[in-house]
């Protein structure tokens, strides 16, 4: 197979679909792979080692579009890209398109192929080309709000860890899924004194079994959330219910409640947060402040580090894509129940139910296309 890997276009963002060591696997299998000249810049790779490990490289994205059978991305196509997308042609993505109808009805018309990494999906129901995004957000999570609780950063000017003679931060945790867990980790590592707040029960009997004994799980309601919060020093939020938007769990008048410098890191902005105050912020200018307490609510964590959040998807997205390049799409996706729960747009027919609902769109079962 033909695979494409074009720049991505969109603001900052600067991870890319593919690395070296993953165009050495498809070009071991006999495959051939274009990338855009700098594709991989951004995240640490050059035209030269993506050559040496057997791709082309292509001067512009026009050429990498018109040549390729699958093309390989990050992000979801953006407008100048619509056109170029072919009919036939295998997209391979994060796409979302519950949440943007222009792109849905322009990949509609492409009468492309699109395979969307958030939907693929495990009997478990656990989200596999998701699932390597909120670690490395959960991960981060600590990371700045540990920076934003220095005092230059308006935060309370306390030491995650604390030292000898002096009590570490206390660091709360709405959720205690992917990025709740993953921050947890991370706050217990540095010494902090770690709770995390979650509804399933099962979830938490885990979570007391694995964390190290700074960490402590307490049922998630609106009782235990008022009195924790009044001796938090970093709050993380990382609550997900599938499919719906993030529940309140922090209101805005508790923020009075909370002492001055107190940081909130809201992971679950995406879905609308689970703090009432937060509002999407980016990367250049990431916080803001609502009755002293310092606000962090930056949609797009992974940004901030592509290097590690690159390996980590293609970690997960390339044996996928290489059972796409082996079979083609239609038989990797028969043979292969996880990768036919990623079809959502097939040859102008919408084949995932959501999708359709989304736009009041007609929906076209997989048994009829596959
Ligand atoms: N900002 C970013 O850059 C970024 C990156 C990755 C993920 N995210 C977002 O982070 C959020 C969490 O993702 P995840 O992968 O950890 O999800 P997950 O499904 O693994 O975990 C969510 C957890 O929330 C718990 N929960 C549900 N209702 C709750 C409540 N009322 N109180 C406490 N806990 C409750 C669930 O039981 C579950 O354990 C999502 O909104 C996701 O989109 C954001």
């Amino acid at each position: 197979m033909i695979i494409g890997v074009p720049k991505e276009i969109k603001t900052n963002e600067n991870r890319v679909a593919l690395t070296p060591a993953g165009v050495k696997e498809f070009v071991k299998r006999g495959h051939t792979v274009y990338m855009q000249a700098t594709a991989g810049e951004g995240s640490g790779f050059t035209d030269e080692e993506y050559q040496q490990a057997g791709a082309s490289v292509l001067p512009t994205i026009e050429d990498v579009y018109e040549i390729a059978e699958m093309i390989m991305k990050v992000k979801e196509p953006i407008e100048p890209e619509y056109k170029l997308i072919k009919k036939d042609q295998l997209v391979f993505t994060y796409f979302h398109f519950a949440s943007y109808e222009p792109l849905t009805k322009a990949m509609i018309d492409s009468q492309s192929v699109c395979l969307a990494y958030e939907t693929v999906e495990k009997p478990d129901r656990s989200l596999p080309l998701l699932v390597p995004m909120s670690e490395v957000a959960g991960r981060m999570s600590v990371q700045q709000g540990a920076k934003y609780l220095e005092k230059t950063m308006k935060g309370r000017g306390i030491l995650l860890g604390g030292v000898a003679g002096v009590a570490p931060a206390k660091v709360l945790i709405l959720g205690g899924g992917v990025v709740g867990t993953e921050a947890a980790k991370m706050a217990a590592g540095l010494g902090a004194d770690v709770t995390i707040l979650d509804v399933n029960l099962a979830r938490m009997r885990y979570l007391e079994d694995i964390m190290p004994a700074n960490v402590n799980t307490i049922m998630s309601n609106e009782y235990n959330i008022r009195s924790l919060i009044q001796q938090a020093d970093l709050i993380v939020g990382a609550v997900l219910i599938p499919g719906a938007k993030a529940p309140h769990l922090i209101t805005r008048d508790m923020l009075k409640e909370m002492r001055p410098g107190t940081v909130l890191v809201d992971v679950a902005v995406d879905q609308g947060g689970c703090i009432e105050t937060c509002k999407p912020t980016t990367h250049e200018n990431p916080t803001f402040i609502i009755d002293d307490v310092v606000h962090y609510c930056v949609a797009n964590m992974p940004g901030a580090v592509p290097y590690t959040s690159t390996l980590a998807l293609t970690n997960a997205t390339l044996p996928y894509a290489l059972q796409l390049a082996e079979k083609g799409w239609k038989k990797a996706c028969r043979e292969n129940e996880e990768l036919k729960k990623g079809l959502n747009i097939i040859q102008g027919k919408v084949v995932y139910q959501a999708v359709a609902e989304a736009f009041d769109l007609e929906y076209t079962s997989l048994e009829e296309v596959l």
